[in-house]
């Protein structure tokens, strides 16, 4: 798909001014442990061999880098998520909103800063599409960040494998997921990446995903006490604006994200780190002597 078919939304500059001024008052956002929920599951997968019991894997999305999060938050965030020890990081798009300029070099100085075990790993949003999807490719791959955009990687550890695969946006029609089928390693649990959390309605209904990790919804930005969702449920995410769920066979979670959009506030909505652990529902493995 080439950048100039994406249709995107008119007067993007503008859109930005105007949320600039009306909350020009507010005052900066700082980036602090306790102002983010560190949300921390155990998932269990399906044949998931050993070698992959309690891999941890790191998910960020939605920072919309120069509206809430500013550089020296995203900074002092990448500081924070690299004391974390994780296996892995997964990054699932809109890394910024209406402008790029004056941010991009943070964003990719921010990234390359970012550490895990095994690498580092994205996909696309809406956002990025809007802005400048080549862009956005070419800081990933100056910050050793693989692009997961319709692809696969599949890790080994001692002959047991796992498929981490990505989609891109689905908002943009950029998802490609008959490409992604092709190259899944076929027999090994999968995980998929798609920025939109509703993409889950077309990728479980292909049995070959034991869990989808997505944002986009920033968990509408206000979450209902008690309820545990949110009234505030934009296009592709209308189904699984918030948290976990179970989508025929498969799990889907939804993270709430750090940055915001429209509206730069989060009511009962904190920005989330979400640290997924899998578990293996494998019986205990016996060496025999
Ligand atoms: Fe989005």
């Amino acid at each position: 798909m080439k950048d100039d078919d994406i249709e995107r939304p008119s007067a993007m500059k503008i859109r930005q001014s105007i949320q600039d001024a009306m909350t020009s008052s507010l005052p900066d956002k700082k980036f602090s442990e306790e102002n983010i929920d560190l949300v921390e599951l155990d998932i269990q997968l399906d044949n998931l061999d050993w070698n992959f019991h309690n891999f941890r894997i790191l998910n960020l999305t939605d920072i919309h880098l120069g509206q809430w999060i500013n550089p020296e938050y995203l900074d002092e965030l990448v500081d924070y998520v690299n004391t974390l020890n994780v296996d892995i990081i997964t990054l699932t798009g809109d890394y910024f909103s209406y402008v790029m300029e004056g941010y991009e070099e943070s964003l990719k100085n921010s990234f390359k800063k970012l550490k895990a075990a095994y690498g580092k790993f994205g996909v696309l949003g809406n956002h990025d599409h809007w802005m400048n999807a080549s862009k956005i490719r070419e800081i990933f791959k100056a910050s050793d960040i693989v692009d997961l955009s319709n692809d696969v990687y599949t890790f080994e550890k001692d002959g047991e494998f796992l498929n981490l695969a990505g989609v891109d946006s689905c908002t943009v029609c950029a998802d490609n997921l008959d490409e992604v089928l092709v190259k899944l390693r076929k027999n090994t649990p999968s995980i998929l990446l798609a920025h939109e959390p509703d993409f889950a309605k077309e990728s479980s209904q292909t049995k070959r995903f034991d869990l989808q990790i997505s944002g986009h919804s920033h968990g509408g930005q206000f979450i209902i006490p008690k309820f545990e969702t949110t009234p505030f449920r934009g296009p592709n995410s209308t189904k699984y604006p918030v948290g976990l769920y179970k989508v025929g066979d498969m799990i889907q979670y939804t993270s709430k994200g750090l940055g915001t959009n429209s509206f730069r506030i989060r009511i009962n909505c904190k920005p989330e780190i979400t640290i997924i652990t899998l578990k293996t529902k494998n019986k205990q493995r016996i060496e025999i002597e």
